[in-house]
């Protein structure tokens, strides 16, 4: 991390109660920076930093929610320079069993919060031409069985963040989409089942640690020139495969996934 990139700055992080965004937290905490943290439980924050951190509880699924945060946001600092758009749920489950509501939810929690958060702090962001990064997904690259909801959330994001970032450059905004690989996080116990109730998955195998995602993003935010960024063999492999061979790379995805679907389909 080059430590004087982030000296002085104001950094907006949404979802650093856990994992990827904790571990986001944690490195920043190391620097003279100030950091305002949104999630609805309060993070623990590192002792002995540096940093000036102010953790403000907020549902990034709820207008309302948002709007209190973003006004004491702009009560208090004059400008963002970089706003990690972090916060997310799963949801997990076949098209046809997922329901509308948890289309729904996942939708306001992982798009709908996020452009209602990214609208209200853009007069500060423009004031710093800042920089948003967004965790994103490799699945936000091509959905993947057993998860159209989450895949659909992120896909939508890929969307708006590449419009935005084409409207804002002459302003100088920055927007980087971070698709991280598996990460050892709570993600798959956080996250929403097919009727709405709260996921008890196991994790997936060959995870990476939050500590190296966030690094990665940190990174990714240094670097002038990152747009799309993948971490791993498995998303350079969707991003060029459904371009040479899609049908080829579906086979080799639902082969991967079939034992999980099969699973599923059991316990309907
Ligand atoms: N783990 C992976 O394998 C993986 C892979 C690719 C992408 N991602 C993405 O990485 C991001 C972070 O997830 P994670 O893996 O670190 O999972 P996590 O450990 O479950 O952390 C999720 C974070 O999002 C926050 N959050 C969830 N719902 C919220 C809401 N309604 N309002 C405010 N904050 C909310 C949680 O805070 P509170 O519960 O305190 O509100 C928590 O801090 C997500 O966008 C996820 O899609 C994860």
């Amino acid at each position: 991390m080059r430590h004087h990139y982030w000296k002085n700055k104001t950094i907006v992080i949404t979802g650093a109660s856990s994992g990827i965004g904790k571990a986001v937290l944690k490195k920043l905490s190391e620097v003279d920076c100030r950091i305002i943290t949104l999630s609805r439980n309060l993070p623990v924050v590192p002792k002995n930093s540096p940093a000036v951190i102010i953790p403000i509880s907020c549902d990034i699924g709820s207008k309302t929610s948002i709007a209190k945060a973003c006004k004491i946001i702009q009560k208090n600092f004059d400008k963002v320079d970089v706003l990690f758009n972090n916060a997310g749920i799963t949801a997990h489950g076949r098209f046809d069993e997922t329901s509308m509501d948890v289309f729904r939810k996942t939708f306001e929690v992982n798009f709908f919060g996020m452009i209602d958060l990214t609208q209200k702090l853009l007069p500060l962001l423009l004031k710093s031409r800042g920089t948003i990064i967004v965790t994103s997904s490799v699945q936000g690259l091509y959905g993947i069985p057993g998860r159209s909801a989450y895949c659909s959330t992120k896909a939508a994001l890929h969307s708006v963040f590449e419009s935005f970032r084409m409207e804002f450059s002459r302003e100088g905004l920055r927007a980087i989409l971070f698709c991280p690989s598996y990460t050892n996080t709570n993600l798959r116990t956080s996250g929403l089942t097919a009727k709405g109730s709260k996921l008890h998955d196991a994790q997936a195998k060959q995870l990476s640690e939050p500590e190296e995602v966030a690094s990665k993003m940190i990174k990714a935010v240094e670097s002038p020139n990152s747009r799309l960024v993948i971490m791993e063999k498995m998303g350079l492999f969707v991003k060029w495969m459904r371009v040479i061979s899609p049908g080829l790379m579906e086979r080799i995805i639902f082969s991967k996934l079939q034992k999980d679907i099969e699973r599923r389909k059991y316990e309907r």
